[in-house]
């Protein structure tokens, strides 16, 4: 069975890229649970994202970051859909390693665009939007790139369930 063999899938990507939508039917596919890192840190802080960075900084956010990736880590049978920094710090990238497989879905920055019009949630994107988009963008998609063991490309707005059968597919040993 695929789930004995892989243990934890964790997806990463940019923003808005679909690590959610996809890793909810990926994990269906699988029969694993799915785990959005950002959900389970406001369940845990029963404080929202926007706050967190808000009250307490992106450096704090960070901090919260790795220990929840070395605690689902620990786990196995999971799918997780990390935030869109999650692999940029490396101990995170080995917490992940160590429980499974990086899987990286690419979707093109045009796309990106469209999608995070008017979003409102994630706040490194609420001030100078586009053109700190476009900089993170360029910054980070070379170390999905390098951290991946996995790379889906998703450049044509293909369903989620799409998505998630192709990286269900390219499990399989
Ligand atoms: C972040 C992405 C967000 C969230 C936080 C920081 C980032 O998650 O973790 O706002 O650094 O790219 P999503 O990728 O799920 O939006």
């Amino acid at each position: 069975m695929v789930s004995d063999i892989m243990n934890n899938i964790v997806l990463c990507g940019f923003m808005g890229c679909g690590k959610t939508t996809i890793g909810k039917q990926l994990a269906k596919l699988l029969n694993y649970k799915f785990i959005d890192m950002d959900k389970f840190i406001e369940e845990k802080t029963k404080m929202t994202i926007s706050d967190i960075f808000k009250n307490h900084g992106e450096s704090y956010f960070r901090k919260l970051e790795t220990e929840v990736a070395v605690e689902l880590s620990s786990q196995s049978n999971l799918v997780i859909g990390s935030g869109g920094g999650a692999v940029l710090k490396e101990d995170n990238v080995i917490a992940f390693k160590n429980g499974g497989k990086i899987v990286f879905i690419e979707v093109p920055l045009d796309i990106i665009k469209k999608r995070l019009t008017g979003d409102r949630s994630r706040p490194l994107l609420l001030e100078n939007k586009l053109e700190t988009m476009i900089k993170l963008f360029n910054e980070r998609e070379p170390v999905y790139n390098s951290v991946c063991d996995i790379k889906i490309k998703n450049i044509d707005n293909k369903e989620p369930k799409l998505v998630a059968l192709e990286i269900f597919n390219n499990l399989k040993p």
